[in-house]
């Protein structure tokens, strides 16, 4: 696992949007797995202007994001679907059906997570993965003592996890589903490359724990520590609790 630590938020995601875009005009059909929640926002919304100014093309990319919560209506404005549409997909040039979200409105659930885990496999597996970080550590909606050696399933939130999301709900707890589809640990190991980005003070505990503390599924977070090509890019108040130097880790100009 390499660390990188970047002055803020801004340059965070300024070097995870130049990353992503390396990979792409490296691969220009990088299959591209994606994160939702508030981290991320600042990345596509650097995407979108690299986009812009001619510097990267998604006309040959595939995305497949992370999970997508069970029972909205996709058109819903507070699912993943949307989500993605508002921060990247309406922005640039993927293709129509070149962008993948499970689909938490389908009858059959169960089948559901098979054919996402199909479809990802389908295509050849994820180049390069975003990922945010839960305050519970979860990834994806991995919740701590998810299974390591399952795909694609259906999960069950915890309610600090539904509390952090209910800003998405009009702050209302209640609202924020009970469930969501999630990639699984195993289908987010199996990616090739790993981009995990943290930050904010509010991450600094969990952040330590992950990085520093033993692999364990109580923090789904610290199985990046066992990944070939894991990279970690935190803002300074998210590296903040971080006791060792790590050989590898770099300080971001941004
Ligand atoms: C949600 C998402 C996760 C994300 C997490 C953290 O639970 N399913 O993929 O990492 O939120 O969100 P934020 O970036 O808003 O802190």
């Amino acid at each position: 696992m390499r660390l990188e630590i970047l002055e803020d938020e801004e340059a965070m995601s300024r070097r995870a949007a130049e990353i992503i875009a390396d990979a792409i005009r490296g691969k220009p059909d990088l299959v591209l797995g994606l994160a939702t929640g508030g981290t991320p926002v600042g990345t596509y919304r650097e995407l979108v202007r690299l986009y812009r100014e001619g510097r990267v093309d998604f006309s040959r990319v595939t995305t497949f994001n992370l999970d997508e919560y069970v029972g909205l209506d996709p058109r819903d404005p507070r699912s993943y679907h949307a989500y993605m549409e508002e921060h990247l997909f309406r922005h640039v040039n993927l293709r129509p059906g070149a962008t993948h979200l499970p689909d938490g409105w389908a009858e059959d659930l169960e089948a559901e997570c098979r054919r996402y885990e199909a479809a990802v496999e389908a295509h050849g597996g994820i180049d390069l993965q975003l990922l945010g970080i839960g305050r519970d550590g979860h990834i994806g909606f991995n919740e701590p003592g998810a299974p390591w050696e399952r795909g694609t399933r259906v999960v069950r939130l915890k309610p600090e996890t539904r509390q952090d999301n209910a800003r998405y709900f009009g702050g209302v707890v209640d609202a924020v589903p009970q469930r969501a589809i999630s990639m699984g640990i195993r289908t987010i190991m199996h990616a090739r490359r790993l981009l995990l980005l943290a930050a904010g003070p509010h991450k600094a505990e969990i952040v330590q724990r992950a990085i520093e503390g033993p692999v364990s599924r109580h923090v789904p977070a610290s199985i990046l520590q066992l990944h070939p090509d894991a990279l970690v890019l935190l803002d300074e108040s998210a590296a903040s609790r971080l006791t060792r130097v790590r050989p590898g880790a770099e300080r971001g100009r941004g």
